[in-house]
């Protein structure tokens, strides 16, 4: 074996002591790549503050922080940093709680409100700053918190007197485990502010829901001390939202799906963003497979007179509906017309959200567009359902699977988890279950907006955007089909001009690009469907050479599992390959013989060839599967730095590090 004093290579600088593996998850946000980038505008995924159609501003806009938790008696704000909603939705929640014990707070989104009022809060008598933060990318906030973490990062502020509580959340599968809610905690104390609450770490792998409610548990107590009030929890539901069925709306006011502005989907106005899709016709879509029940999608999105614009290597959004057969299931479960136009508005009035999705709406259009029916239950949908179980033992259990006892969270790993019991499931499994629709419509999280890597460069189709999709269904233990929302939608529209086919998207700009110069050469490698953006690069590769540049070494390791059934885009990639723009087509065919062949495997063989295009300056790429292939082959490149580079191991680490701080080993990879 080689060891360090071995090492030759002048131009490896060694950093000694950094021993733990780097992962670069999705897009490696902290480093500026070229000037190409386009301004890397703040997109949020949620819309949180949906106003009503006469589209006005929310009294919130208008007054500052401090002022609004004056004038409303609050002395709790809670921030959250969310990209997917659950940080939100954890803010609100424990909003809510506060409630329960007398407490007003208040749920703010950083990125709505002056930064400078932070060091403002010590105005508010017994104030208290919670701040609710998920972890992304390499140990990145989410794109709303950027601000405010920049914010602290600079630290000319004095914080003191800002008591504060932090829960983080995250997932332990990533290297940079909850390194967001730990910075929090760590800094604001830095700063001068004095922590109330012990930080709380969420783990997202395992079961994040309990580990915030028993975040929760601890927060209570030390809380009604700090406020000398009573800890004893009053057993009582309180409503965020209060009902109101309306009958005499004109069909032009009332929202139909639009995720933000009403008639947005009708009248469409550029820019098209998060809140405002654009909506895109399917011009082509065909499945890739054949000889197989699995099916991937190939789906060509018309944006002609869109003025969208992307990037090879860009994500696209899409926001799905619901299931039809579900969204009545549901109805007929809870006793419902479904067609009844109602709308739920915040009972507090100068609440940031005035309701929780668009209204006035249909319940329909609402569980068909606007509510998540489909993920599991929490435990506090469990624990509000509860008290509209006629049944004692159906109620028990309920309240059982609520509860942070270890019981409970036993109860409710096997039920909901195990059982794969959604909504439906459960309502159908506890037939004294009826809760009233407006009740569960509070409780359920939004639907969310879903990615997909663009498998097309604009220089040879700039009006179209191509997706390649895995349409996702999967049993479950005793035998029901459940089908993923996203892929099934797409999989069931119409080819069709008009607009119910249309499906609403808007273009996320990532960091997975081309090297800035031709002739670098790339190492793609991408199983399964993280082939997607690497269509996208051989695209573009292929147009500059077309062009008449003089273009790099484009390597392509690719993955599936047959030959004859799931090589995705066969033909294209074998003509890239008689044709030169790529200059090798590596393909594991992992079921084709009796020993399984991965990507990494083809890897491996080519280890010398490898690391000489590292060597030159070459780009790597990786994407698709998260959990298993993109850190396998993390741990690959690290051996080949060993082997090859003749690097020790503390060194190989640091060198592959590097290469992704640098911006020559990016991944787009997802679980
Ligand atoms: C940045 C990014 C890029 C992406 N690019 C692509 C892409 O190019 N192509 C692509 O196909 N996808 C891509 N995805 C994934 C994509 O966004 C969706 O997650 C995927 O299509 C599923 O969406 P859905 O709505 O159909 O399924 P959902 O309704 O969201 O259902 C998926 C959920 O079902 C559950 N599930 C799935 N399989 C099983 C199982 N076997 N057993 C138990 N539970 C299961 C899991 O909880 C899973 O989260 C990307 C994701 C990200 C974040
Ligand atoms: N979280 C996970 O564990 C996981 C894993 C795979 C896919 N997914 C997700 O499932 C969806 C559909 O997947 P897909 O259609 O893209 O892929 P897929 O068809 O399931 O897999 C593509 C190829 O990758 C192989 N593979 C499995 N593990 C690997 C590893 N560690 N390293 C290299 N190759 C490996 C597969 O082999 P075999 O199947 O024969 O082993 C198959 O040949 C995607 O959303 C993807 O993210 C998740
Ligand atoms: C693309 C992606 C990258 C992530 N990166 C990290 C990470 O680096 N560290 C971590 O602890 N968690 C990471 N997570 C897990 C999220 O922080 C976790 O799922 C969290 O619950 C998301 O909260 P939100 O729904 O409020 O956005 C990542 C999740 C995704 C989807
Ligand atoms: C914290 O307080 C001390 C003492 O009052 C002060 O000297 C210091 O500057 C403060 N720190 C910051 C970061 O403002
Ligand atoms: C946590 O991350 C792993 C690997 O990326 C993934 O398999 C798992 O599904 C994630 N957990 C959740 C709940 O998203
Ligand atoms: C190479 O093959 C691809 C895939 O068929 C094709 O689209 C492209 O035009 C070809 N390029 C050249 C330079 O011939």
């Amino acid at each position: 074996m080689f060891n360090l004093n071995m090492v030759g290579y002048t131009d490896i600088i060694m950093i000694g002591g950094i021993t733990a593996i780097a992962v670069y998850l999705w897009v490696s946000s902290k480093t500026k790549q070229t000037t190409t980038m386009v301004d890397l505008k703040k997109l949020k995924v949620l819309p949180s503050n949906v106003e009503d159609n006469s589209g006005a501003k929310g009294a919130s806009s208008e007054k500052g922080l401090i002022e609004k938790m004056k004038s409303s008696g609050k002395t709790i704000v809670i921030f959250f940093g969310s990209q997917t909603g659950t940080g939100e939705e954890f803010a609100q929640r424990l909003a809510k709680n506060c409630r329960l014990y007398g407490l007003k707070a208040l749920v703010v989104d950083p990125e709505e409100i002056d930064l400078e009022d932070l060091q403002r809060l010590n105005e508010i008598e017994n104030s208290i700053a919670i701040f609710i933060m998920a972890t992304y990318g390499e140990g990145d906030p989410t794109d709303n918190a950027q601000e405010l973490y920049d914010y602290l990062q600079r630290g000319e502020w004095d914080l003191k007197g800002l008591k504060y509580g932090v829960f983080g959340l995250g997932n332990k599968t990533y290297e940079h485990y909850n390194e967001i809610g730990k910075y929090f905690d760590k800094r604001l104390e830095e700063l001068n502010g004095s922590r109330l609450i012990p930080l709380g770490l969420g783990d997202d792998d395992v079961n994040i829901e309990e580990d915030f409610v028993t975040w929760m548990d601890k927060f209570w107590p030390i809380v009604c001390e700090y406020y000398g009030i009573s800890a004893s929890e009053q057993d009582i539901s309180m409503r965020q939202y209060k009902l109101l069925n309306i009958d005499d709306v004109p069909e032009e006011k009332i929202f139909k799906g639009e995720v933000h502005r009403l008639n947005s989907y009708n009248r469409q106005k550029p820019p098209f963003d998060t809140k405002n899709p654009f909506m895109a016709p399917i011009s082509v879509k065909y499945n890739l497979f054949k000889g197989t029940d699995r099916k991937c999608l190939h789906i060509e999105l018309d944006i002609t007179g869109s003025r969208l614009r992307y990037e090879a290597g860009d994500h696209v959004a899409v926001y799905p509906a619901n299931d039809a057969e579900l969204v009545d299931k549901i109805g007929k479960l809870l006793n419902v017309d479904l067609d009844q136009t109602f709308s739920l508005i915040n009972i507090e009035e100068d609440a940031t959200k005035k309701h929780p999705f668009p209204c006035p709406t249909t319940f329909r259009t609402a569980l068909t567009y606007y509510l998540d029916i489909t993920s599991l239950p929490t435990t506090q949908l469990l624990k509000e359902l509860a008290q509209y179980a006629n049944d004692e033992n159906e109620k028990k259990s309920l309240q059982l699977m609520a509860s942070a006892s270890e019981e409970g969270k036993a109860h409710y790993n096997s039920f909901i988890r195990d059982e794969h019991t959604d909504l439906v499931n459960l309502l159908e499994k506890m037939t004294s279950l009826k809760p009233p629709i407006d009740h569960v419509m509070e409780l359920l999280p939004r639907l969310q907006a879903r990615y997909y890597s663009i498998s097309s460069s604009p220089k040879v189709h700039p009006n179209t955007i191509h997706i390649t999709c895995t349409v996702v269904e999967y049993e479950t233990k005793d035998g029901r089909q459940c089908k993923g929302v996203t892929t099934n939608w797409l999989l069931n529209k119409p080819v069709l001009d008009d607009l119910k086919s249309k499906v609403p998207i808007f273009v996320r700009k990532s960091q997975f690009r081309l090297p800035f110069k031709f002739q670098t050469s790339v190492i793609m490698i991408g199983p399964g469907t993280g082939l997607a953006p690497f269509r996208g690069f051989l695209q573009e590769r292929d147009y500059y050479r077309k062009e008449g540049r003089l273009v790099g070494k484009s390597l392509l390791y690719y993955g599936c599992r047959k030959r004859t059934e799931d090589y995705l885009y066969q033909e294209e990639l074998e003509e890239y390959e008689k044709n030169g723009t790529l200059t090798k087509l590596n393909v594991a065919f992992s079921r084709d013989q009796a020993e399984k062949v991965y990507v990494t495997h083809l890897l491996r063989k080519d280890s010398n060839l490898l690391w000489n295009i590292i060597k030159e300056g070459g780009h790597i790429y990786v994407c698709g599967d998260a959990k298993n292939m993109a850190r396998d082959v993390h741990d690959l490149l690290i051996d080949l730095c060993e082997k090859e580079g003749g690097m020790g191991k503390t060194q190989a680490v640091q060198y592959v590090k590097d290469l992704g701080q640098k911006s020559r080993y990016v991944l787009d990879v997802w679980s």
